[in-house]
């Protein structure tokens, strides 16, 4: 089986725009792929966190990935800071990566600009080394494809790049990853302001839905949606993001295509827009709502990440071990 590589940062809970852009595809990958999905814990700790929420934010996305499906049975679920490989790895990465590479990530350009104008004026050297711990994570698993956002490509490409460098330098240790682009290269924006990313780790919580939003804060977000009065409901990315967002939102959740759902609101109007994109949303998260209900005060979720990281840990340090003995680290090999 061909292997994947996947995660979350629980940098806020998980969003509706992490589900439809990655997690619903998980599930459908893992007959197919030896999957290893986790939750990035370390990768949170790069802009400032509280300990409690943080806490919070990992066991909801934990317990959120086995709600939506995603089987202990099946797939490999962890938490990132469990399996110690990948900061070790990351460290690695780190030397063998140049300052000039890392500074075009585009999502270091733009968290560095917040973290300069709203948090305390300073930016933590790892929201830097940032991509090299993710190309950590993905190249101890030898992942195959990497399915992630549009937002992630640049990342994919980086560990690319690096996995190049380092078997051609040294041995031939890693294997080349593929990002596997979800949706269609299709992106779910904010709801206030439709030229940018639906992120969890936004100001505005009006802006964002969450996978465990109530059906009345669903409805209430997405009637207060930004549209334009033009009155016309088309699909239109440049002229009219916020139709067209509500419009690939409406068409995944309804898994049809966008020519069908603009075909379902032809004669209608913005209020049957918005009224049948949240009946849809509902529709998809309260049956993973019930599941998660069960699961979070249950040990189940605890159990299986603990057999996921053990799980993990094997194939990891041997991976770390084979990388160690290419550069030289290992004394006597
Ligand atoms: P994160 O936590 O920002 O997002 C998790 C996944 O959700 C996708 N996504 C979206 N897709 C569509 N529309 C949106 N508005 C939207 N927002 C987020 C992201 O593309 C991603 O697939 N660095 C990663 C986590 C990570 C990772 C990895 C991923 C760490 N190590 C190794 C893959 C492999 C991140 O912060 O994703």
């Amino acid at each position: 089986k061909k292997r994947m590589v996947s995660a979350i940062t629980p940098s806020g809970t998980m969003t509706l725009g992490n589900y439809l852009g990655a997690v619903k595809h998980f599930i459908d990958f893992q007959d197919e792929y030896e999957m290893f999905i986790f939750v990035a814990n370390l990768h949170a700790i790069t802009i400032p966190q509280e300990k409690e929420k943080l806490r919070k934010n990992m066991k909801e996305i934990a317990t959120l990935y086995f709600a939506c499906g995603l089987d202990p049975h099946k797939s490999t679920i962890f938490v990132q800071s469990d399996v110690m490989a990948h900061a070790q790895l990351g460290w690695i990465l780190n030397t063998q990566s140049t300052i000039g590479e890392l500074s075009r990530m585009s999502q270091f350009k733009d968290k560095s600009k917040k973290a300069e104008t709203t948090g305390k004026g300073y930016i933590p050297a790892g929201l830097f080394t940032y991509p090299t711990l993710m190309a950590a994570d993905i190249l101890l698993y030898d992942a195959n494809f990497v399915p992630v956002g549009v937002d992630q490509k640049q990342h994919v490409e980086l560990t690319r790049d690096l996995a190049e460098r380092i078997n051609n330098k040294y041995s031939d240790v890693f294997t080349i990853p593929e990002p596997l682009i979800t949706e269609n290269k299709i992106k779910i924006m904010d709801l206030q302001d439709p030229t940018k990313k639906m992120s969890k780790s936004s100001d505005n919580p009006k802006a964002i839905i969450l996978m465990l939003d109530t059906p009345e804060m669903i409805k209430s977000k997405i009637k207060a949606a930004l549209t334009d009065s033009e009155g016309i409901i088309k699909y239109d990315i440049v002229n009219k993001p916020g139709v067209s967002n509500l419009l690939t939102i409406y068409s995944i959740c309804k898994n049809i295509t966008i020519k069908e759902a603009v075909k379902n609101f032809e004669n209608k109007n913005y209020g049957d827009l918005k009224n049948e994109t949240a009946e849809a949303i509902i529709e998809i998260v309260s049956p993973i709502q019930e599941k998660f209900k069960k699961l979070y005060n249950s040990s189940d979720v605890e159990d299986w990440l603990n057999n996921g990281a053990n799980k993990a840990n094997l194939i990891a340090n041997k991976k770390l071990n084979k990388v160690q003995n290419a550069l030289g680290l290992n004394f006597n090999r």
